[in-house]
């Protein structure tokens, strides 16, 4: 199959890209390197990318592309391309949210109805869910975001419905929930975390550190793709998650027997935006999809340090 997938010199997106390739798909990756974070991040997320044979990177921002053109060779759309980052969305940075979340979405979408594609898979957002009171959360939970980022998700994912209803494009949007392992952002905190254990730094915690993630490792995140191609359910949204909520302080105390190292931790203020607590109801995609989510966080975050200590030596 021919795919497309968007952000793909982003965390999750240059990931899936090789496990597309590994399939016997070909990819073509969109991204247009935003300043969210530094390129070179990027460069070192497609380095093997680049070589592999089936494989081709178009360089440019979405909203300035003839999509109409670029999906007449595609079967599969993964669209990750976003500003990903939950507390920096506020202020006039929200245009930059709007422009590559919700307008970006939009114009991928209305390119895709004159398209014949066999799906096209949505990165949503557990910020959809903002400070529920159900845990674990289940799709059908009420949605109302607490950050302008979660807004802009929940936008697209909205987007991407009624292109289906109306026009028949085959979306399906994931929800993923805080993802990690190699590669995660630098802006996310097991690796701001991670790199305070090797460079000697402090740990900033915002809060009290009792806030929960429902922390998903980066393989479980892709293999959720490759099923959700083999069980294609137009239309349908599905939590991805990590399989268990872990306590932010608890994920810390792994820290020392991973690293080796004590690092100190200073405390912030709470930030805008951030919620409370997460944790994925994954009944339906393991239902529907036959989703099981395989990493744990000790062995996932023993992997991002490897990593780790390989980009910062
Ligand atoms: P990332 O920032 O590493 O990757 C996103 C990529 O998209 C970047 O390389 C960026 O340059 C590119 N991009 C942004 N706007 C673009 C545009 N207009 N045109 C072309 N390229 C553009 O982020 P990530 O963590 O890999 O997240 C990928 C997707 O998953 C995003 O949609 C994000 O909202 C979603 N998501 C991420 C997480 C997580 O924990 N990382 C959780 C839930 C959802
Ligand atoms: C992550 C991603 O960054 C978003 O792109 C994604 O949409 C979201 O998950 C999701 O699940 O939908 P977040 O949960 O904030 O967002 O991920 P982290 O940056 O890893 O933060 C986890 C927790 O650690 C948050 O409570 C945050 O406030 C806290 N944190 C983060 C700190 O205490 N210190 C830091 O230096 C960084």
């Amino acid at each position: 199959m021919r795919c497309l997938v968007t952000g793909v010199a982003g965390f999750i997106g240059s990931h899936l890209a090789e496990a597309l390739l590994a399939q016997g798909h070909s990819v073509i990756g969109v991204d247009c390197f935003t300043d969210y974070y530094a390129r070179e991040y990027k460069e070192r997320n497609i380095i093997k990318l680049r070589e592999k044979k089936g494989f081709q990177l178009i360089e440019a921002d979405l909203l300035n592309l003839n999509l109409a053109a670029l999906l007449k060779q595609i079967d599969w759309v993964f669209h990750l391309a976003a500003q990903a980052g939950v507390r920096a969305s506020w202020g006039t940075s929200f245009e930059i949210y709007t422009h590559n979340n919700i307008l970006a979405t939009q114009k991928l979408l209305e390119a895709s109805k004159e398209a014949d594609l066999k799906g096209f898979i949505y990165a949503s957002s557990s910020s959809v869910y903002g400070d529920t009171k159900q845990f674990p959360t289940p799709e059908r939970s009420y949605l109302q975001p607490l950050s302008p980022y979660g807004v802009t998700k929940l936008a697209g994912e909205h987007l991407c419905y009624l292109y289906y209803k109306n026009f028949g494009v085959p979306t399906v949007a994931l929800r993923y929930f805080t993802v990690y392992g190699p590669r995660q952002r630098p802006d996310m905190a097991f690796h701001r975390f991670l790199k305070a254990a090797l460079m000697g730094g402090e740990i900033e915690i915002y809060g009290d550190g009792q806030q929960s993630r429902d922390f998903t490792y980066i393989s479980d995140i892709v293999t959720a793709h490759l099923l959700a191609m083999e069980q294609f359910y137009p239309g349908e949204v599905f939590n991805i998650g990590g399989g268990s909520q872990t306590v932010l302080k608890t994920a810390l105390d792994l820290l020392p027997q991973i690293t080796g190292k004590e690092v100190k931790i200073t405390y912030k203020p709470v930030q805008k935006g951030d919620v409370r607590h997460t944790a994925a109801d994954i009944t339906k995609a393991q239902r529907m999809l036959g989703y099981q989510p395989r990493v744990k966080l000790p062995e996932g975050l023993e992997a991002e340090w490897q990593w780790i200590k390989e980009i910062y030596k």
